[in-house]
């Protein structure tokens, strides 16, 4: 005969017979209702491990954390490693050769933590500024995290940092650039789109004779609309995600033709050009200011991003620009000291374009004299603290790295190149594509003193906001019917921020 108590329950009980360990049946309780969690986090809990959305994180297979954290990643760390041993093979001094093979070992020592997911050991002292940013860092928020578990954006950063270390505690090869020859071979490939814009704006540009002041403000309006859109394209050229490009495919991308960005301003979906232009008209009615740009890729963004610059300086909608790029090689392709000279030099001394005319070259010789000058005179300011190589997002800007956001707070417009700078604006979270974008910033457009913003991205990642009211409508359509839009770099948002200038910085 069968017994009337279940088997888990004779397993459960004790020597009193009584069960060991009670479960309620809850059949005659209303059933559980689906609670949405309160997103966004209350301010004081947020941390780089809790942003105010949910993370990203390299296990979240949906996620382009995954296919980065997981794929693209070691094949990036397996490219800097043939380019290091390229030029190990081309050295003669044993003292060179011995030093490169241990910077060649510590890279396959970060394969080894990547590939087998290891937990983020904190960064050697190597005598960078950032090394207690980055400690501090992982102490408080990513002690037994690994590279799949933490936030993505956190785990990304550390591995540049981390291969950043493998030259750093070398003798003789701290400043090695492993993306190097890829950054300078991007740009002599990109030929079409260089002369394209040298050939227009060599000489200082002039509007036509004899327009009243209305037609003159509107030919400015519609140049600055259009450079604006050279600007933010640029963006989409990235060495990072087009590492096998053919040459067809670069020109594609960066076709600068007039119709060519009529049409593209279509895929701006989150577009605040037209503000943005009355934002630099009011600069230039108090005399000019001060603009900056935090730096995104060299090469060919960095050529539009000097195009655009040069504009605003000579149109005096500037009277100063300061650039912000990375004090070492920083997600493959991102502006260092060296590829900004690289980039003025090869312009007036080089010899990249065999194929090109005469007065072609000129014109890049011509408007590469004037960069340097611009330089020399400085209206233009080359710059790069080591905030920008951290792993805090720009949440943390104003308590992280105050003297930064002091001196940022002191420009009238500061823009924000690409995907990475818009990921970390944003904190790099699942926050719905119809936040508005001084919402998704948090404290870079509430604290007091942060200057207006403007992030010019080209949509490569994740996270989207700023789309307006709509915007969770169209994403969700967008999902739908071009599953890959997020990434393709083929969308693109213009999104601008008030910020609180004129407020007076205080630092607890
Ligand atoms: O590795 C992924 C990523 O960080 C993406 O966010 C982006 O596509 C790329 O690298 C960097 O893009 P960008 O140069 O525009 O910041
Ligand atoms: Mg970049």
């Amino acid at each position: 005969m069968s017994s009337p108590t279940s088997p888990n329950e004779n397993n459960n009980k004790n020597a009193s017979g009584a069960p060991s360990r009670v479960t309620l049946s809850l059949g005659h309780l209303p059933q559980k209702h689906d609670i949405k969690a309160p997103w966004p986090r209350t301010p004081t809990r947020v941390d780089p491990n809790n942003p105010p959305w949910p993370a990203y994180r390299g296990y979240h297979e949906y996620s382009f954390a995954h296919a980065t954290m997981q794929a693209r990643l070691p094949t990036i760390l397996g490219k800097a490693i043939e380019d290091t041993t390229r030029t190990l093979n081309e050295q003669s001094d044993e003292e060179l050769v011995v030093d490169l093979v241990a910077c060649i070992d510590r890279m396959g020592e970060l394969m080894t933590d990547l590939s087998g997911n290891a937990k983020l050991r904190p960064i050697v002292d190597d005598g960078e500024a950032d090394v207690a940013l980055w400690n501090k860092e992982i102490a408080k928020y990513f002690q037994g995290k690994d590279f799949m578990n933490a936030p993505w954006l956190f785990a990304e950063a550390y591995k540049y940092r981390r291969l950043h270390e493998a030259f750093s505690v070398s003798k003789h090869w701290r400043d090695y650039d492993v993306f190097y020859r890829q950054k300078c071979d991007t740009f002599s490939r990109s030929a079409d789109a260089v002369f394209e814009l040298s050939m227009r704006f060599a000489d200082p540009f002039k509007i036509e004779e004899g327009l009243s002041p209305a037609e003159r403000l509107e030919a400015e309006r519609l140049m600055f609309l259009e450079l604006t859109q050279v600007c933010l394209w640029g963006n989409s050229t990235d060495l990072s995600l087009l590492i096998n490009m053919t040459e067809e495919q670069i020109k594609n991308l960066q076709s600068t033709g007039g119709d060519h960005l009529a049409a593209t301003e279509k895929n701006i979906l989150g577009n605040h050009l037209n503000r943005l232009w009355e934002t630099v008209k009011e600069l230039r009615e108090k005399t000019g200011g001060r603009i900056d740009f935090v730096l995104d890729n060299a090469g060919f963004e960095l050529y539009c991003d000097c195009v655009y610059a040069d504009f605003l300086v000579q149109s005096g909608l500037a009277s100063q620009v300061r650039f912000h790029g990375k004090r070492y090689p920083w997600f493959v392709s991102d502006v260092t000291k060296k590829d900004w000279d690289w980039l003025l030099n090869s312009m007036v001394y080089g010899q990249l374009f065999p194929k090109a005319s005469d007065t072609e070259l000129e014109s890049l010789r011509r408007l590469g004299r004037r960069w340097k000058q611009y330089e020399k005179e400085g209206k233009w300011v080359y710059e790069q603290h080591p905030f920008w190589c951290a792993g805090y997002t720009y949440w943390d800007l104003h308590s992280e790295a105050p003297d930064l956001f002091l001196h940022l707070s002191r420009s009238d417009l500061v823009y924000f190149k690409g995907d990475l700078n818009h990921r970390k604006l944003t904190y790099d979270c699942a926050a719905p594509a119809s936040t508005p974008f001084e919402i998704a910033i948090g404290p870079m457009a509430s604290s007091a003193g942060a200057p207006k913003i403007a992030s010019l991205r080209t949509i490569k990642s994740d996270v989207v906001v700023g789309l307006g009211d709509d915007g969770d409508q169209i994403a969700e359509m967008l999902d739908k019917k071009e599953p890959g839009w997020k990434i393709s770099g083929k969308y693109a948002v213009v999104l601008l921020s008030e910020g609180r200038p004129g407020e007076k910085v205080r630092f607890a």
